[in-house]
């Protein structure tokens, strides 16, 4: 493999984290710089085993700072990013939608000048854009988002995000920066802020909380193991086609209710509880604003043309998932201390 200079931006966050661990590892030639603000959102804990690895280096900073990303695209003289640094609760956007704006356009649009500015030789360049099927929309009980559907985002977040690949397609129209894009749907794993789904209620359950399920619980998602999402990130980097698009999801639709229902099940078991127990924590709550129906991603493409599938299955994955929840417990009380309990008795003095 040649050597590469290569910045990932969001490289402290959840799947940044599990993406720069398998290069750092899978790739001692390249160089890995990871670019993170550390927001809540961003912990150096997720990386300790490789904080000390000789083709590893972190930088602090904020990629809406034009200034500082331009010098740092010039210190640095990368030959690829891989671009993951943004705001990505879409419960935070609906509270806040600003820093969505700020971070995942305005922030993105300052990577992609700054590529422009200092990539003479296009010819070995990469600008690869990580973003999300929450661009497509919502889904009735049928069909799947194609790489060709339409975009119809919903959220400030998908909003912002459906903003970012706009101005990365239009980069590479208008610029001929060689660019690449993939949309993949819901990720769960290890090191996953416990403000999403899985981890809150893995979190909450073990706690004795209760489970907040937003409007009827009927809501469908498509959930993919994190580790296969950075997997298909590394065939889609090295088998690149410029100026495609690649849809990434785990053929693994659930709704709500029922994936709730298997945590609990799963929870039970582990914490040694009767069963039933942690299902009497579910509490129907006001619904998520113009919370999106069903999300359902067809990656035939990315399966037909670069060979990858999802590895795991669900049954397993969620398993893992606790495990790790479970044995981390130093990991989730200090992400779960200081900012995150003020936000979270906030979120639920509005029921
Ligand atoms: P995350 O919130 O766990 O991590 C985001 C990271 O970006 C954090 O480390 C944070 O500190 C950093 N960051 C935020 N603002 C920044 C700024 N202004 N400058 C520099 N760094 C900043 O997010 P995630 O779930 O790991 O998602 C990563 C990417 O993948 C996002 O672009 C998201 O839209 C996309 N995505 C996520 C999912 C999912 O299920 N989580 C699915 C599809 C796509
Ligand atoms: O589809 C990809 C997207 O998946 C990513 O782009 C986003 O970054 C990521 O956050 C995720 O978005 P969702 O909104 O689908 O994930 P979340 O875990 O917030 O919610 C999953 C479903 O569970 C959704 O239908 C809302 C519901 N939910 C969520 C929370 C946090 C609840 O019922 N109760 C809750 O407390």
């Amino acid at each position: 493999m040649n050597s590469k200079s290569i910045l990932v931006t969001g490289g402290a966050g959840f799947i940044g984290s599990h993406l720069v661990r398998l290069f750092v590892n899978k790739y001692p030639n390249y160089n890995i710089v990871n670019l993170d603000k550390l927001t809540y959102a961003g912990n150096l804990a997720n990386l300790t085993d490789i904080e000390n690895a000789p083709n590893y280096e972190f930088i602090k900073g904020d990629i809406v700072d034009a200034d500082f990303i331009h010098q740092l695209f010039q210190k640095y003289q990368f030959d690829a990013v891989i671009h993951l640094a943004a705001e990505s609760h879409v419960d935070r956007s609906i509270a806040s939608p600003m820093d969505f704006i700020m971070t995942n356009i305005v922030g993105t649009a300052n990577l992609l000048n700054a590529a422009k500015a200092t990539w003479t030789d296009l010819s070995s360049k990469l600008f690869y854009h990580v973003s999300t099927d929450e661009v497509y929309g919502s889904l009735g009980s049928e069909g799947m988002f194609e790489e060709t559907t339409s975009y119809d985002p919903r959220s400030p977040y998908s909003a912002s995000k459906a903003s970012s690949d706009h101005l990365v397609r239009a980069y590479f129209h208008t610029y001929g920066l060689p660019i690449v894009i993939s949309n993949c749907s819901n990720n769960y794993g290890s090191h996953q802020f416990p403000e999403k789904l899985i981890p809150l209620f893995i979190h909450n359950i073990k706690n004795n909380k209760s489970l907040p399920v937003y409007g009827k619980g009927e809501n469908i998602r498509d959930w993919l193991w994190v580790e296969d999402h950075a997997r298909a990130i590394d065939v889609i980097f090295h088998q690149v086609k410029i100026g495609e698009t690649y849809n990434i999801g785990g053929h693994n639709e659930w709704k709500n209710i029922d994936l709730i229902k298997v945590i609990c099940k799963v929870m039970d078991k582990k914490l040694n509880r009767e069963a039933g127990t942690s299902e009497k924590l579910i509490t129907y709550v006001k619904d998520r604003a113009g919370h999106d129906m069903r999300y359902a991603i067809d990656a035939s493409k990315l399966q037909n043309e670069l060979g990858w599938k999802p590895s795991l299955q669900f049954e397993e994955g969620i398993e893992k998932t606790i495990d790790w929840y479970l044995n981390n417990e130093e990991w989730l009380n200090n992400v779960t201390s200081g900012a995150y309990q003020n936000y979270y008795e906030q979120q639920y003095e509005k029921r």
